[in-house]
């Protein structure tokens, strides 16, 4: 497996571009199966997480291409309903094909995408949803098996579970009910900025939504839909660690090319509040740390809140930050697991539920550390980044998942990082021997 290499301490000074949206360009790939006609989407990262999409939808029976940034989807009319174990275990993103093949097909098999190490992730709110909207849905053997013979009805369907809103199933629900007969009003919706170029992307194609990005959306089902053109967001979340990377080191001055600042308030008011510089301008923010960092307290929470995908990354400012800083995890409560590994790095966090008391310690010491999941590896990144010596991140596969070109981007700003590929290891060690 890869592991990347950092020798830390390195002051990271210039500029970085933003990449397109892992988060809106997945449920958009999974959204031009509700059309036979094709449609290309523009600014699409590449990462692990979309070449797995590429690979659902072709299973599925499209024909895609991604070239350069660009997925066009072609799915014609032979599209199958069953998306497999194999791919979706991989991807829990892939749970966004259930609610297009669902409202197309009238019929959807597709394998529950089960939990990962940021907690249990239940998809109960997407079943619930597209059982309002009449589809008969059964758990059997791994899979949710969901009919609606004659075709899906438009209905209420409240959305809010315990911890919220859920973006996905909002997702699921939208696309799944811009088929369906008649109209259906989501209530307590998800209002990520993800989830709203979703619906811009199903209104070219001819859908009938209003009020995304509130909590109330309504869609008038449409007979039928045509393919379309769409560029996806920037990647709020890239663009936020790239951000708290320029708030880490004093001396570090980043400026963040195409990124959609309103999609970030929540994270600029924690870094002006930790002593960084922050300017804005229309499509960048610069970021830069002068002096003294001071303690914040975080509680992540559904858009427009402190975003958990953050949450990680901020720590791993934190752990550098004099005084006591805390973070309540209200989204995923066990989404902790970068703490054992920070710690290894001479971090002093506690924890105490699903809250994380920081006591800041000045510095940290570069350590072997593990990857856990894809926002923990970023946090570890930071934190080898700012520290002294030697970090070496391994497993850093995850990171794949959702950084494109991200030791590209570091080294450019100055860092000192390179990948290690696992065929070098392997060299090493015939040498060694
Ligand atoms: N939840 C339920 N039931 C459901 C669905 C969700 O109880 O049926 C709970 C979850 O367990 C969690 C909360 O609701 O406690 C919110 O989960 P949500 O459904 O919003 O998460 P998601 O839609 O599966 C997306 C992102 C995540 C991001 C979350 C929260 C994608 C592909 N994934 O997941 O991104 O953390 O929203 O903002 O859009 C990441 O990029 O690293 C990542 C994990």
């Amino acid at each position: 497996m890869d592991k990347i290499v950092i020798h830390g301490g390195k002051k990271l000074v210039g500029e970085v571009m933003n990449s397109g949206s892992k988060n809106a360009s997945l449920p958009i790939m999974a959204a031009a199966l509700l059309s036979a006609e094709p449609s290309r989407i523009e600014n699409v990262p590449d990462l692990r997480d979309v070449h797995t999409m590429v690979k659902l939808l072709r299973v599925l029976g499209a024909q895609v291409d991604y070239t350069n940034g660009v997925v066009e989807v072609y799915p014609g009319n032979a599209i199958k309903s069953n998306a497999p174990y194999d791919i979706v275990s991989t991807m829990r993103a892939s749970v966004c094909v259930l609610g297009p093949l669902l409202t197309r097909l009238k019929e959807a098999d597709v394998s529950i995408p089960g939990g990962c190490v940021i907690g249990a992730r239940p998809i109960d709110l997407h079943i619930k949803g597209l059982e309002m909207l009449g589809a008969d849905i059964l758990i059997d053997h791994g899979f949710v098996k969901a009919k609606a013979p004659k075709g899906l009805r438009g209905a209420d369907v409240y959305l809010g579970g315990n911890f919220g809103s859920s973006v996905l199933a909002t997702a699921n629900v939208l696309m799944a009910a811009t088929l369906a007969k008649g109209t259906t009003y989501i209530e307590g919706a998800a209002c990520e900025p993800e989830l709203v170029d979703l619906a811009e992307f199903l209104i070219k194609m001819g859908a009938k939504i209003k009020g995304h990005g509130s909590h109330l959306i309504e869609i008038q089902g449409v007979k039928k839909l045509h393919g379309a053109n769409h560029r996806v967001i920037p990647d709020r979340i890239e663009a936020g660690t790239f951000m708290v990377a320029g708030a880490m080191m004093n001396g570090n001055d980043i400026l963040v090319r195409n990124c959609i600042i309103d999609h970030n308030h929540a994270l600029i008011d924690k870094l002006k509040q930790s002593g960084a510089l922050v300017l804005k301008s229309k499509s960048s923010i610069r970021l830069k740390r002068r002096g003294r960092l001071r303690p914040v307290d975080v509680t992540t929470l559904p858009y427009p809140g402190f975003p958990t995908d953050l949450q990680a990354q901020m720590m791993a400012l934190m752990t550098l930050t004099p005084g006591i800083s805390v973070i309540t995890e209200k989204i995923y409560p066990d989404r902790f697991i970068h703490i054992s590994e920070l710690t290894r790095m001479g971090a002093k966090i506690f924890l105490e539920g699903s809250t994380a008391i920081v006591s800041g310690v000045g510095h940290l010491s570069g350590a072997p550390v593990m990857a856990s999941d894809l926002r923990a590896s970023a946090a570890l990144l930071l934190a080898g980044l700012a520290a002294e010596g030697e970090t070496e991140v391994n497993r850093i596969y995850h990171l794949d998942r959702g950084y494109e070109k991200i030791e590209e981007k570091l080294s450019a700003l100055g860092a000192e990082i390179f990948r290690k590929k696992e065929e070098s290891q392997k060299e090493l060690a015939a040498v060694a021997l």
